[in-house]
């Protein structure tokens, strides 16, 4: 039987979808996707999120939501560091998927997400104009972060067995909703201080974001994308997809 490519992706989503939701509903998913369409491919997706950010321990997938940052070190624009400390992110699980596609070996996919991170920090260096020297609570709220990743796929044979690869991934992300701020203690010891610059931050929320956003938004693509790569790794093509996929 011929299968469009549309088919298939809707059969890797099928197929994904089974195994994340451990449901016996597998035939009825098929089924659903059978006629293919773009629509169908990215509701199957959409519906693997909340099992994969869960967790699967069987897979060696972990927690994506809440996903715990421990112990983080970040190394800002202009020279601002800081650590981060019992930080907790949650979100990922209520993430909305745009856009879904496989245009040969490239999967393009789409999401926005609301994403809160909490956590103890310690940061000194600059802010923009201001030197730092912090250590107090934070908490980040996004608000419609929108991720456009390209996945660039390939296969690899192991004991007779074909697996999905992830050759490259390239991933961009823009501010759509805005980014609150909630930093307690920016300058140790001074509040009217803390509070000026706070107040910055959140008027300026935008360019704060862009400046020095991406290393913390690299660090969560990094932690998400480590996890797919555990899900294709323990997981056959055959029992990701019913028909093979030309990758
Ligand atoms: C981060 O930096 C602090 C202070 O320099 C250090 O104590 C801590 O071990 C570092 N953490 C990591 C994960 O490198
Ligand atoms: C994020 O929150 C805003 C406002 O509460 C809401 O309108 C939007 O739909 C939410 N987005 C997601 C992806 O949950």
């Amino acid at each position: 039987m011929q299968f469009s490519r549309l088919d298939l992706t809707s059969f890797v989503a099928a197929g994904i979808l089974f195994v994340l939701t451990c449901a016996n509903a597998k035939p009825n998913l098929i089924k659903t996707c059978r006629q293919g369409s773009r629509e169908c491919f990215k509701e199957s997706l959409q519906a693997t999120v909340p099992g994969f950010t869960k967790g699967i321990p069987e897979l060696g997938i972990e927690v994506l939501d809440p996903f715990i940052v421990d112990n983080l070190n970040l190394t800002l624009p202009g020279d601002l560091r800081i650590n981060f400390k019992d930080g907790v992110a949650t979100g990922f699980r209520n993430c909305i998927i745009d856009k879904a596609r496989i245009v040969k070996d490239i999967l393009e996919v789409q999401l926005h997400c609301n994403l809160t991170i909490k956590g103890k920090y310690r940061s000194s260096g600059s802010l923009l104009i201001f030197p730092i020297d912090g250590e107090g609570d934070s908490t980040i709220k996004c608000r419609n972060i929108k991720f456009m990743a390209f996945f660039k796929l390939g296969s690899r044979m192991e004991n007779g067995q074909k697996y999905v690869v992830i050759k490259s991934l390239k991933v961009d992300h823009r501010f759509d909703g805005n980014v609150f701020y909630q930093l307690t203690n920016l300058f140790k010891n001074s509040p009217e201080m803390s509070k000026l610059v706070l107040d910055f931050m959140n008027r300026n929320w935008k360019m704060v974001a862009e400046e020095f956003g991406k290393p913390i938004v690299d660090y969560g693509v990094a932690a998400i994308l480590k996890n797919i790569k555990m899900l294709l790794k323990n997981m056959p093509e055959k029992e990701l997809s019913p028909v093979p996929l030309n990758l």
